[in-house]
């Protein structure tokens, strides 16, 4: 399987690329090698010390199948309670950088500082609660046992556990969320900013917006098709554009941080190189895509242009002078222009794409793409995610298009990983080798594609709830045993593996 990953890649390498091996090379100095979690999926402790519900917990605690086996993140990987066992892991590993989400309702049980988690009686001015406010103590014991241990944190401020609260009151759908959001992201920065230097605001807008507003397949399951997602897709890069100016505005100059937002992609190849037409949809599949959120925020402040082209059109075929892409106003497109200072990436497979003829009879995001997405059958699959085509490759080519498109930006891939059915098997050979693929790939965007790529991050550092597959699906370096009530983790071969590789700054040699 290696094997034909390999000759796939070379196959579509450029001449230039023979002449030099990346095997034996280093990565550049002070690169960040970092794991990533999320609250809902590691933390656990779903209501406790006054804690709020977030759309998540209501999702999984309605049941109807929507998750695998009605599993919940009620206690996942119980790091509310077993932070230390999480920091012995990053130890191990010897990570410069752990990327970890603050639960927002953990902070605000309502979603709005109108209350703040507290234990006590104390006003409502965030510095004389500080002290008392459980999930700040919480985040600043990670917070300063990261650094006493020379690990850089990058904070998430939301990773798709909105507080119930916000959604009860139309959630992205309304603009009143984007004041909440930046009044939350206020709270954290001055909370936590002091020792928090990289901040990611959102993570995958995208996702949350097609699959919890659109397709209605993760929380908070809102099926509206056509609309829910570019309604909400709206609000979020609003909230993030809000974010960044606080932070700019108010915490910049003492705190000297830098604010990014996370945006998946997938790269898009046409499915017949030689089609025009499939050539065309390639490229609608990146705008509607990455570029539907990168191309406001690192460009201009408004929607790929084909994004708004294609969904007007579809909108007059279908009878209505109006799109159902929302517009920005000449204010916010100001507002959102230039909000990110650098690109995080998170990236796990691709697709070939072929023209897909829109009859205007379905009213959906996919329908006015016209882009269908097929998956290659040579390329091999992870076995704890159908939709995880291992296609490293596909990584150097986005790179380099982000490179080309968004001015030449410094890089995170904040997220990348493979995933193992359930059960999972300590040694993880072959995994491995998908991760040292994709590390190859990386030092070719580097060195011979000139990307600014400063860090990478592996999903995850623990096996933990995988939205709806639950428990069934392992991203972790690290192996939990959920039927075990201490919840021990323990290596899998690719952590061991992944140490080596940042202890020496590169791959070591293979003699095969
Ligand atoms: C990402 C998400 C993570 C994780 C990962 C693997 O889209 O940010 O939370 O679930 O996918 O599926």
């Amino acid at each position: 399987m290696a094997s034909a990953l390999s000759t796939d890649s070379a196959a579509l390498d450029s001449c230039a690329d023979c002449s030099w091996n990346p095997e034996g090379a280093s990565f550049p100095e002070q690169f960040a090698w970092g794991a990533a979690t999320a609250a809902y999926q590691v933390e656990g402790s779903w209501d406790a010390d006054g804690k709020g519900p977030s759309v998540w917990d209501t999702f999984t605690h309605q049941g109807g199948d929507r998750v695998f086996k009605n599993q919940t993140g009620d206690v996942a990987c119980g790091s509310y309670t077993l932070w230390e066992e999480d920091l012995k892991c990053i130890k191990q590993l010897g990570l410069t950088h752990y990327r970890f989400s603050l639960s927002w309702s953990r902070l605000l049980p309502d979603g709005t500082a109108g209350f703040i988690n507290q234990k006590g009686n104390c006003s409502f001015k965030i510095e004389s609660c500080a002290a008392l406010i459980q999930g700040v103590d919480y985040y600043n014991k990670v917070i300063d046992s990261l650094l006493a241990n020379d690990v850089t944190p990058m904070v998430t401020l939301y990773h798709f556990d909105l507080p119930q609260h916000l959604e009860d009151q139309g959630g992205w759908r309304s603009d009143a969320t984007v004041k909440a959001f930046d009044t939350y992201a206020q709270f954290c920065f001055r909370i936590f900013g002091d020792r928090v230097k990289l901040w990611i605001t959102i993570n995958e807008p995208y996702i949350i917006a097609t699959l919890g507003y659109e397709k209605g397949i993760l929380a908070p399951g809102i099926a509206e098709p056509g609309t829910g997602a570019y309604q909400a897709a709206h609000n979020m890069i609003k909230a993030h554009a809000a974010a960044w100016h606080s932070y700019d505005r108010l915490f910049r100059k003492q705190q000297g941080g830098l604010v990014s937002i996370a945006l998946i992609s997938g790269w898009a190849e046409p499915f017949n190189p030689n089609s025009l037409a499939d050539q065309e949809a390639a490229k609608w599949h990146m705008a509607f895509c990455l570029d539907w959120f990168a191309t406001p925020i690192f460009l201009d402040g408004d929607y790929p242009a084909i994004m708004k082209s294609k969904i007007s059109s579809t909108c007059k075929r279908q009878g209505s002078p109006l799109s159902r892409l929302p517009e920005f106003t000449e204010e916010e497109k100001v507002m959102i222009k230039g909000t990110a200072d650098f690109f995080s990436l998170n990236y796990y497979t691709t697709r070939k794409v072929k023209y897909q003829v829109n009859t205007h009879s379905q009213i959906s995001i996919f329908a006015d793409k016209e882009a269908e997405e097929v998956t290659d059958p040579s390329w091999p699959v992870a076995t704890g995610s159908s939709w995880l085509a291992v296609v490293p490759w596909g990584l150097r080519r986005l790179l380099k298009y982000i490179k080309d498109t968004y001015n030449h930006p410094i890089i995170y891939i904040t997220e990348n990983g493979f995933s193992q059915s359930d059960p999972a098997a300590l040694d993880d050979t072959q995994r491995w080798e998908y991760f040292r693929l994709t590390l190859l790939e990386i030092l070719k965007a580097i060195y011979i594609d000139g990307v600014q790529l400063k860090g990478y991050f592996v999903w995850s550092l623990l096996d933990n709830f995988e939205w709806t597959c639950g428990y069934s699906s392992r991203f972790g370096l690290f192996h939990v045993d959920f039927e075990n009530s201490a919840l021990p983790r323990v290596p899998y071969k690719s952590a061991i593996e992944y140490a080596n590789v940042i202890t020496n700054n590169g791959l070591i040699k293979s003699h095969e």
